[in-house]
């Protein structure tokens, strides 16, 4: 029985040949394959925005709350339920991650708890557009414009994805993907930040490579830190093949989706994902109450597994992780964010899968779930 792990890159011919190019041809690290991929995703987004690539969605992060100049005794507003890399870079920084509680159907930022978990010393909003999963950032917008806070997209999960009539990554904010082999398109490890302010993007580009800028005539200056946050061509090439593969990966996996939700049990312990216009299915997350089933994941996922079906966990809530608790922070804190970080689990999806897969997982969930 073929095992079906709940993500799996899609790599053909044309990445294949795309790498061997650049290994074959003399310059393997960041050079013109970088720059042809950045000016790529910038016309992706729509041709309004620049596009600066780097070694992961965590360094861009990290480098935009730098550029931001956020930092020692600034707060950053970040979802309680996200991968746990949205908080740790505001640590990074050497700012406090504030946390905030999601809704419970689109595991996204609530915006009116982060109205309300707005203080003195907030500098910025990180909202992250959870699975792929469309944030609508315009409550989000007022309250920046009104407390003069900066809003830092992490849009890890989210190339591909469509807010109302334009790409997320075209809002002008500077907005962060990655490229893990789990995300929609895939660069092996790397990411890209997206913004409009031409400022912001030269001082992302010294920060991105030792503080470094070059001046027209060659010469060198050091006027900040900046870290080693580059990507290389070999990457490149691949984010370069896959790129405009994007939107067929995407109308696959929202066929797959939608033919989950057509064949999933309708079980009471079952939650299955919200659709909205604009997703790009990253993944597909349900809730299962394993209480309720009198059972506990790990027993759950072990039966999915005997059943050839790995599942995966996205993810246990952040504020209830060792280092969070140290900050003060526990159980009964985000009851949305605990909740969902208790019964997710995500089924496998991915472009390669088949609708008989889908109905493979789906009969394993109804033989998990008794009426
Ligand atoms: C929400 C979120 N933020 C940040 C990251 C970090 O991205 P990377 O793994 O490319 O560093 C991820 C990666 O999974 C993520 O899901």
């Amino acid at each position: 029985m073929e095992r079906l792990p709940f993500a799996r890159p899609t790599l053909g011919e044309a990445e294949q040949q795309a790498v061997a190019e650049v290994l074959a041809s003399g310059w393997i690290t960041t050079g013109p394959r970088v720059a042809a991929f950045e000016r790529a995703l910038a016309d992706y987004l729509g041709g309004g925005v620049q596009v600066l690539a780097f070694n992961s969605g965590t360094s861009a992060l990290e480098a935009a709350l730098l550029a931001c100049d956020i930092g020692p005794g600034d707060e950053v507003i970040v979802p309680a339920m996200s991968f746990v890399a949205t908080a740790n870079v505001v640590l990074r920084v050497g700012a406090r991650p504030r946390f905030v509680d999601v809704d419970p159907l689109s595991r996204n930022l609530d915006a009116a708890a982060v109205a309300a978990a707005i203080g003195p010393r907030t500098r910025a909003i990180m909202p992250v557009h959870f699975a792929g999963l469309p944030l609508d950032l315009a409550p989000l917008h007022d309250l920046a414009a009104r407390h003069a806070l900066v809003i830092i997209e992490d849009a890890a999960q989210a190339i591909g994805t469509r807010c109302g009539d334009r790409p997320v990554g075209a809002s002008g904010n500077p907005v962060c993907f990655s490229f893990h082999p789990n995300k929609n398109i895939t660069t092996i490890e790397g990411g890209a930040l997206a913004t409009s302010d031409p400022r912001l993007a030269r001082r992302l580009t010294r920060i991105r490579f030792h503080g470094i800028e070059k001046d027209a005539e060659g010469g060198v200056a050091v006027p900040e830190w900046g870290g080693k946050m580059n990507l290389s061509d070999v990457s490149a090439a691949l984010g370069l093949a896959q790129l405009p593969r994007l939107d067929d990966f995407i109308a696959r996996r929202r066929t797959l989706a939608v033919h989950y939700a057509e064949m999933l049990p309708r079980h009471p312990a079952l939650l299955t994902p919200l659709d909205v216009p604009g997703h790009s299915w990253h993944m597909y997350c349900v809730c299962v109450d394993f209480a309720r089933l009198d059972t506990t994941r790990p027993a759950f996922m072990r039966a999915l597994e005997q059943r050839g079906i790995l599942a995966g966990i996205h993810y246990p809530a952040i504020h209830t992780f060792g280092l969070y608790r140290r900050f003060g922070h526990g159980p009964g804190d985000f009851p949305h964010a605990e909740r969902i970080g208790e019964q997710t689990l995500t089924l496998p999806l991915f472009p390669t899968m088949t609708y008989a897969d889908v109905e493979r997982v789906c009969a394993a969930m109804a033989d998990l779930l008794p009426v």
